[in-house]
């Protein structure tokens, strides 16, 4: 096994001549970026934790992408540019001189059928504005995350991201339905369907989602969008303890049923990271637990009446502590800012390590509280947060600054504990750079030897987003 804090040798690819450069910039003229300023925004990571140095970016098309083959350097897709490199493990970032493959032009929306509710579109558009764009016409997009105002839909297609609406519209696995690909030969992959239902042979696509850009390049994206609801609520409540904070999940299960489209939480430490960093004031009394659940339906009466009944029956039965409820949207917006803008807080606290941990739902808080045993005084700030509803933990760590000997304390640590628990190591940010040696606490051998197979047989010079999501053990 791989050391797994190591970093990986370079690999043998071509270097970028100036040769290269010239031959490059002809064909896509103002589209090959090597102005060192430009591309230092392209080779640092949105949590400024990992750098590369590559030279080069190239601003897409299918061409672009045949003539690096050519040369047989390493291609890293990324939705570089003024938007993206959103991800959280160190994926989209190069780890040497990878020429950067930016989709942030390809930004178009190609059809869109009101009746079925189909949208296509390029990889490049940015998720808020195919939100924009959808709402306008009565329907929304099946994911929603705290970065749609950067995130390009092809970065979220190749990490799968899971969002704030995955317990309503279930993960991009279900909802995207057509995926064109460029393979790391050249070819073309048209399996841009727009069928709900289409058993002919493998469901080649479910390869790309989640591949994180080591298996191919996405250049277009065809998704199920569920109609935009007409009636939308959000409540911000408090809970004294975890357990009450699950009976409180389990009970808007019952309750608010077919409705419910969020079950999110935060703890007091998170709170206390908003309020000192973003000067966001904490809508109710001080609680140790926070929970944001939405409900979406086509009937606001109705909705309101069984959201009245939830609320009345979680605080006679002292489930929650305290709470406010948002029917508007401004309200609604400020609500869910609570939860959506704790990362930017941790950004404001320190550096930041990040854990993104499936468990079985009752097991979740209990490892930020062993986690915060463990480290003693060591760390600034531990946090826990997430997607309750989906059993999807994210443990945060801070410190003043980047610190080696924290690192060692917190991983394997982290990685052993969920393990223990059957969970995931990664629930939906990906491997990236970061996580890709600690695949085997989530995945039996056999498993990771036929991804490297599967790699191997799509991408065989290894040219793709090199040093990414396989251990180094397979390379
Ligand atoms: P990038 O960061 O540019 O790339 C991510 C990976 O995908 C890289 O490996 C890259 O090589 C690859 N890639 C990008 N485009 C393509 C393409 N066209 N073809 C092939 N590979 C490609 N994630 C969640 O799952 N849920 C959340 O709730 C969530 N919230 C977030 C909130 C914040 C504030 C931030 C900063 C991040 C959040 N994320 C979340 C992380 C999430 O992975 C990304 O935000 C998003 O999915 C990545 O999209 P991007 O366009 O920025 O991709
Ligand atoms: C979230 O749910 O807020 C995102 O996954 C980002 C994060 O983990 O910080
Ligand atoms: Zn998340």
């Amino acid at each position: 096994r791989p050391s797994p804090a190591a970093a990986p040798d370079r690999l043998p690819f071509s270097r970028i001549t100036q040769e290269d450069l010239a031959f490059f910039r002809k064909i896509l003229p103002g589209r090959a970026v090597t102005d060192p300023d430009l591309l230092e925004s392209s080779n640092v990571d949105w949590l400024k934790s990992v750098k590369g140095e590559s030279e080069f970016t190239s601003f897409h098309l299918k061409i672009y992408f045949l003539v690096v083959i050519i040369f047989n350097s390493s291609i890293l897709t990324s939705s570089a540019g003024s938007r993206g490199n959103t991800g959280l493990v160190g994926g989209s970032v190069p780890v040497y001189d990878e020429i950067i493959l930016s989709t942030a032009l390809m930004n178009n929306i190609l059809t869109f059928d009101s009746i079925s509710g189909i949208l296509t579109c390029q990889a490049g558009c940015v998720l808020e504005n195919l939100s924009l764009y959808l709402e306008d016409r009565e329907y929304i997009m099946p994911l929603d995350l705290g970065a749609k105002g950067s995130c390009h839909i092809g970065g979220n297609v190749a990490t799968n991201a899971g969002g704030l609406r995955l317990l309503r519209y279930g993960s991009l696995r279900g909802t995207v339905l057509g995926l064109e690909v460029v393979l790391a030969d050249g070819r073309v992959l048209d399996c841009l369907a727009t069928l709900r239902k289409d058993n002919t042979g493998y469901d080649l696509k479910q390869l790309f989602i989640g591949s994180e850009g080591t298996l191919g390049v996405i250049t277009s994206v065809s998704i199920l969008c569920p109609r935009k609801p007409k009636s939308v609520n959000v409540v911000f409540l408090g809970c004294e303890t975890f357990e009450q904070l699950l009976k409180t999940f389990q009970l808007s299960r019952g309750m608010l049923g077919e409705i419910l489209s969020a079950f999110e939480f935060l703890d007091s430490e998170c709170m206390r990271l908003l309020n000192t960093h973003l000067k966001l004031r904490n809508p109710i009394s001080d609680c140790p637990f926070y929970v944001v659940i939405e409900t979406s339906g086509s009937d606001s009466t109705h909705d309101g009446e069984k959201l009245h009944n939830f609320l009345e029956e979680a605080m006679t039965s002292s489930l929650v502590t305290d709470g406010t409820v948002a029917t508007e949207d401004s309200k609604i917006k400020a609500l869910w800012s609570m939860r959506e803008r704790v990362t930017e807080a941790l950004t404001h606290d320190g550096f930041t390590y990040k854990y993104d941990i499936s468990l079985p739902v009752e097991r979740i808080y209990q490892l930020v509280t062993d986690m915060r045993e463990h480290l003693g005084n060591r760390a600034k700030s531990v946090v826990g947060y997430g997607h309750v509803g989906d059993g999807n933990l994210h443990l945060n760590v801070t410190s003043p600054a980047k610190d080696p000997a924290l690192l060692a304390a917190i991983e394997p640590f982290v990685y052993e504990w969920t393990a223990s628990c059957n969970g995931s190591i990664s629930a939906e940010h990906g491997l990236g750079l970061k996580k890709r040696n600690y695949i085997y606490y989530s995945k039996p051998s056999q498993a990771v030897a036929l991804m490297g197979n599967i790699k191997a047989m799509l991408d065989p010079k290894g040219i793709l987003n090199p040093y990414k999501t396989l251990p180094d053990d397979l390379k």
